[in-house]
């Protein structure tokens, strides 16, 4: 292999993916490594690099792919973000880079950046006080809507509740301090299901829907992925969404409603895309190398 230097991939759990994307790099040329965030550092010198990521001391990565971004305490996911941050400083191309990975693991931020890109979300309430968290909840109960908690940085469904009627608002609860609020949309068609749309460099390359077992249709809960047409509204909607969160490439995901009209629910910034292959023949790792290098590396 031609030494064209390596890149990183970030992650803490390579499995299906990292192997994908490593067979995806090499392809054009690049070795790859798995590191994890949690092992980068600073080392603030003058006359020497500051950013230590194990396996590049010697010579930093010509890319950073970004498969995982470890939880942690704030100081800790802020460090794993400075490291991001400062590589992309460093004029490393990172895909997806800090910034739009900030914007999407907090669902507060992403709800608002679609708002105010003119697209549709749901009604989303993001704030600290109980007392008004609750009277906005009554509030909607009484209007005849069903209610959803989110935690704001979670993922794969994790820690989200329907409130349905007044007594489950006994356990509504905040995550670490925060309550995020959202208007329950009601799927056209009958069961439950969502729409994933991925999209990389402003083109949607694929949709699945994604039915539930029941209102939660993430696939790591279960939910079965069927291959869909990718109609000129949904494709509008997901890349517009990826726009408005500046990614390189999204997984979005939409729910169609009961008037037919399509609505963003999450633009994830570091999506899974097993689930959306075992049903297309369209190979996401080839297509994400692709974009990267030609785009960042080889200009
Ligand atoms: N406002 C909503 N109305 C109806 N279903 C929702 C709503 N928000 C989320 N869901 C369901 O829950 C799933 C997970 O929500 P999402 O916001 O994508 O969080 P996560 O990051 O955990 O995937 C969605 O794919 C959808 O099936
Ligand atoms: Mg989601």
């Amino acid at each position: 292999m031609r030494d064209l230097g390596r890149i990183v991939i970030f992650t803490d759990d390579p499995g299906w993916h990292g192997r994908q994307l490593r067979t995806a790099f090499a392809n054009h040329g690049y070795e790859s490594d798995f590191v994890s965030l949690t092992e980068c550092r600073f080392a603030i010198q003058a006359g020497s690099n500051p950013v230590f990521i194990p396996g590049f001391e010697h010579d930093l990565p010509v890319a950073a792919f970004v498969r995982g971004v470890p939880g942690g305490s704030l100081e800790e996911v802020v460090l794993y973000l400075d490291v991001l941050h400062a590589l992309k400083l460093l004029n490393i191309p990172v895909y997806n880079d800090g910034r739009a990975v900030e914007r999407s693991v907090d669902k507060g931020m992403t709800s608002f950046l679609l708002q105010n890109s003119g697209l549709p979300t749901p009604l989303t309430w993001v704030l600290r006080d109980r007392d008004e968290a609750l009277t906005i909840a009554e509030n909607e109960l009484r209007a005849g809507h069903l209610l959803i908690t989110k935690p704001l940085f979670g993922s794969q469904g994790a820690g989200i509740r329907r409130i349905e009627k007044m007594t489950d608002l006994m356990w509504l609860t905040s995550s670490r301090g925060v309550y995020y609020l959202q208007r329950f949309v009601h799927c056209a068609g009958a069961g439950f299901s969502d729409i994933r749309v991925f999209v990389i460099n402003g083109v949607a390359v694929a949709a699945m829907r994604r039915r539930g077992k029941s209102w939660l249709n993430n696939v790591a809960r279960g939910a079965s992925c069927e291959l869909i047409a990718l109609d000129a509204e949904m494709v509008e909607l997901a890349i517009k969404a990826t726009a408005a969160l500046s990614m390189d490439y999204a997984g979005v995901d939409l729910i169609k409603d009961q008037d037919g009209r399509y609505i963003l629910i999450e633009v994830n910034s570091i999506p899974a895309w097993k689930g959306l292959e075992s049903v297309c023949d369209v190979n996401i790792a080839k297509l994400l190398a692709d974009d990267l290098v030609t785009r960042y590396i080889q200009v």
